[in-house]
């Protein structure tokens, strides 16, 4: 006899779900054990076992289906049968009638789609408006993209000096590969917020916004400008690089990081014109890769927001894999020569000319706000950024800003936390964005990491602290990964020995972080992590004995 299959509880907290995916159509045969479908409820969800043996006859909730615990979302019985009655009558369900707040999210990158699915999860019925793709820059064109090219440049690099451990062979490089890898991650992440955002409700239009009042945006899409109203918006519109007038700086070998991501064939040598941190990062790429890269920084330093001490190990170590550092130059000119570009540069009143055949511009980002038409919408803007609150509130009740469009760091989890932010926010909470616990990360090799007060920000800030130094060299597992190279310091507070700040480099830097963006967040001291037991052997316990070392009591230091 035909039987309603109805949403288990798959956990205790469980009262609804979304059905992300069935593993059978109408008219299958199942058997009792056999996965039905998966199923998805808040930050948690599982998969449904089949109870019956029989067809399924009907499919009541399908894929992307938000259904109550209880609920039914199949008949299963013998084909033919009558099976109509079965199945409940869409009641007009009084919580439907209640009206939802609505909110646009105007971006869909790191900030947009996590500010999207955190209201979608506090009951807003929400609209995300993207104009090109879903995962923005982030996903698209920065972290991700940059790291799994990184992964390749870095086992191509490691595999190659690795005689010493006993690994003899002769690599190549296959670059189409390596860009096919790197679309691949992209376009499997990509797929993946696609789905959560569906699993969550989550509407989403294809089609760029601009406001035309406080709360009503026109998008164009390609099939015509639509206007579109709600309750509240939240700009999460992102950054684009920034130029300067340097003259030839259009020509055809001139690209940006996103042209260094899909180059179709491997340089032989390429000038990078910035050594923030987009600089190091690439020229970490494609000097690992093969390429003669020259770095070209107008400060003495690279990467100037880290510890110094970081930095002279990250310089070191692009010089060793035969890239050339040009600190306290300025570029003056690039000329298009054919296939090469001259660039020609100024240190100390000298000039001096070099040719390469891609110029890599990375000098900045700056907000992109233009054409969102914000005076429409009377928002505030300042320095060209979004002006906004630490709750994420611009200067009218019904817009909010998150991520690089507001200026500030730019990094892809500020923009998700200032989205959760916002979201909690428009939906009765109170939320505030708190940059204490923000760390830094910069993917060189070995990786670099910063959070809270580093010793020169504590002294220019006049604190009072101390600070913990533990040296790679005397840990196991850092030995073993690369050759002990890199430390941790520890900065605390010089009296309450509260954790003010945290710096590590060498492997897994980007990882071990988090610990001191804990530590700060709970207002751990010195004590805290010194009795923290750290496994063995870890890069981790490096950060326990950095905390014994400002305690005056290192075992291994
Ligand atoms: P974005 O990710 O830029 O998303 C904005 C979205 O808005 C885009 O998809 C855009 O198409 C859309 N949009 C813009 N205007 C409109 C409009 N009018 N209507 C509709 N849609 C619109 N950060 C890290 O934390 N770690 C890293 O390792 C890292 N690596 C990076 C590497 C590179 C090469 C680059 C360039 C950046 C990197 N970043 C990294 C920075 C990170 O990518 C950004 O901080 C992050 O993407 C910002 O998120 P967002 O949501 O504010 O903006
Ligand atoms: P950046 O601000 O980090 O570095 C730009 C560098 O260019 C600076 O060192 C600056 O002194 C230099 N510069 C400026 N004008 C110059 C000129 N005319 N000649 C020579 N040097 C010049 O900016 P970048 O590298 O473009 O990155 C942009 C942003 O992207 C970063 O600030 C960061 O927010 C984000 N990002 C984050 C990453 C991460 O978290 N790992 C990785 C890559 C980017």
């Amino acid at each position: 006899m035909a039987k309603l299959i109805v949403l288990p509880k798959l956990s205790i907290v469980m009262k609804e779900g979304t059905i992300i995916k069935w593993y059978f159509k109408e008219g299958d045969h199942v058997n009792v054990g056999d996965i039905l479908y998966d199923v998805e409820s808040g930050k948690t969800g599982g998969s449904a076992e089949c109870d019956t043996e029989g067809t399924i006859l009907k499919i009541i909730a399908g894929a992307g289906k938000k259904v109550k615990c209880g609920d039914a979302v199949a008949v299963i019985g013998a084909v033919g049968e009558d099976f109509e009655s079965l199945i409940p009558k869409e009641e007009e369900k009084a919580e439907e009638n209640v009206k939802k707040t609505s909110v646009a999210v105007i971006g869909g990158g790191p900030g947009g789609y996590v500010a999207a699915i955190r209201a979608a999860q506090l009951g807003a019925d929400v609209t995300l408006i993207e104009k090109r793709h879903i995962g923005g820059t982030c996903l698209n064109e920065g972290c991700i993209p940059t790291k799994a090219l990184l992964h390749s440049a870095e086992i191509f690099n490691t595999a190659k000096n690795s005689e010493s451990i006993g690994v003899i062979s002769n690599p190549k490089i296959d670059f189409t590969k390596v860009i096919e890898n790197k679309n691949n991650v992209v376009k499997r992440l990509v797929n993946g917020i696609n789905i959560l955002l569906k699993s969550n409700g989550v509407k989403v239009i294809y089609g760029e916004a601009s406001f035309i009042d406080k709360n009503t945006a026109s998008i164009k899409t390609d099939s015509g400008n639509q206007e579109f109203r709600a309750d509240k918006f939240i700009i999460s519109t992102g950054s684009v690089p920034t130029n300067v007038p340097i003259k030839g700086i259009d020509s055809k070998q001139c690209i940006d990081s996103t042209g260094a991501l899909s180059l179709d064939k491997l340089p032989k040598s390429m000038a990078v014109i910035g050594g923030g941190v987009i600089g190091v990062e690439m020229a970490t790429v494609y000097s690992f890769l093969g390429t003669k890269v020259t770095v070209v920084e107008m400060l003495p330093r690279l990467v100037i927001n880290m510890d110094k001490n970081m930095a002279d190990i990250a310089e070191k170590s692009l010089i060793k894999s035969g890239a050339d550092i040009k600190t306290s130059t300025k570029v003056i000119s690039i000329e298009d020569r054919g296939d090469m570009a001259a660039v020609t540069v100024e240190k100390d009143g000298k000039t001096d000319t070099f040719e390469a055949e891609k110029v890599l511009v990375c000098i900045g980002r700056k907000p992109l706000i233009d054409g969102l038409n914000l005076e429409a919408a009377g928002v505030n803007v300042e320095n060209g950024a979004i002006k906004a609150n630490d709750r994420m509130e611009t200067n009218i009740s019904s817009i909010y800003a998150i991520g690089d469009c507001i200026g500030g760091t730019m990094l892809a989890h500020i923009a998700s936390m200032q989205g959760e932010t916002a979201a909690e926010n428009i939906m009765g909470m109170d939320s505030r964005y708190d940059e204490k616990t923000n760390p830094t990360c910069v993917y060189t090799s070995p990786e670099m990491a910063s959070v809270g007060y580093s010793e020169e920000s504590a002294k220019k800030a006049g604190i009072s602290y101390t600070v913990g130094y533990f040296d790679l060299a005397g840990n196991g597992k850092a030995i073993i990964l690369n050759g002990g190279e890199g430390f941790v310091k520890i900065i605390a507070h010089s009296r309450s020995k509260k954790i003010l700040g945290m710096q590590i480099i060498g492997p897994r830097a980007t990882d071990l972080i988090t610990e001191g963006a804990l530590a700060i967040k709970m207002g751990a001291g010195l004590e805290d992590i010194a009795n923290t037991i750290h496994s063995h052997p870890t890069v981790s316990e490096a950060t326990r004995e950095a905390a014994l070392s400002a305690l005056g009591r290192a075992i291994h230091g």
